[in-house]
């Protein structure tokens, strides 16, 4: 189950929403953590990939020759955005483990406060697919906008949005900048606080996965 507000769908799953709970909790250790995000990416991707394109080939069942629905396209290209978008792209690519993968790297510049590339790669043909680009946590929505961006120039012209956690504030400046972008989230929480964490989150998702604090 799920709900749609215009171009955000909140997965408001009882499976999602347990886990997400033991997730947020600050007692819960590394390996748990990346285990409920591999689980839960899972959950989020059935949702996202809902409405992909079908066609039918013909199969012989053992009882007779049918008719049978398959994925239809070119493979679709899911896009890391560095480091955080790693946790959930390991279980999306378990569940579609033919799709292509692509990684975007943004530093936020000190002085500017603008969002640098320093990794961009991805698959060939992005035109031709539908592109899910995943970040545990759209926040400020900077990086998530500038790497979407990128994607466009490289000629995404379908592309869809993945996280596990999302701020009104991202939310806003996706729809500003990119409203033929819709977005699947587990939660759309409370606000930012002043240094722009979502609250009330679960802290630095990169940090509790890679336990790197
Ligand atoms: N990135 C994180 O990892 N956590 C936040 O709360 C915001 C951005």
């Amino acid at each position: 189950m799920s709900h749609a507000a215009d171009h955000l769908t909140v997965v408001d799953h009882p499976l999602v929403q347990h886990k997400l709970t033991i997730m947020r909790d600050k007692g819960t250790p590394t390996a748990v953590f990346r285990q409920l995000l591999r689980e839960i990416s899972q959950l989020l991707a059935y949702e996202v990939t809902r409405g992909l394109p079908m066609t039918t080939k013909e199969i012989q069942t053992p009882m007779q020759t049918m008719s049978a629905p398959t994925l239809d396209g070119k493979k679709l290209a899911l896009i890391s955005i560095l480091r955080a978008g790693n946790g959930l792209l390991d279980g999306v690519l378990e569940l579609i483990p033919s799709a292509r993968v692509g990684f975007v790297g943004l530093y936020r510049d000190e002085e500017t406060l603008k969002p640098v590339q320093y990794y961009f790669k991805v698959p060939e043909a992005l035109d031709d697919r539908l592109v899910i680009a995943v970040d545990p946590m759209l926040a400020t929505g900077n990086s998530s906008v500038a790497a979407i961006d990128l994607l466009k120039e490289a000629g995404a012209t379908n592309i869809r949005f993945l996280c596990l956690l999302a701020a009104p504030e991202g939310v806003a400046r996706m729809r500003e900048a990119h409203p033929d972008v819709p977005i699947v989230t587990a939660a759309l929480d409370e606000k930012l606080n002043e240094v722009g964490y979502i609250v009330p989150g679960l802290g630095d998702a990169g940090d509790r996965m890679f336990g790197t604090k």
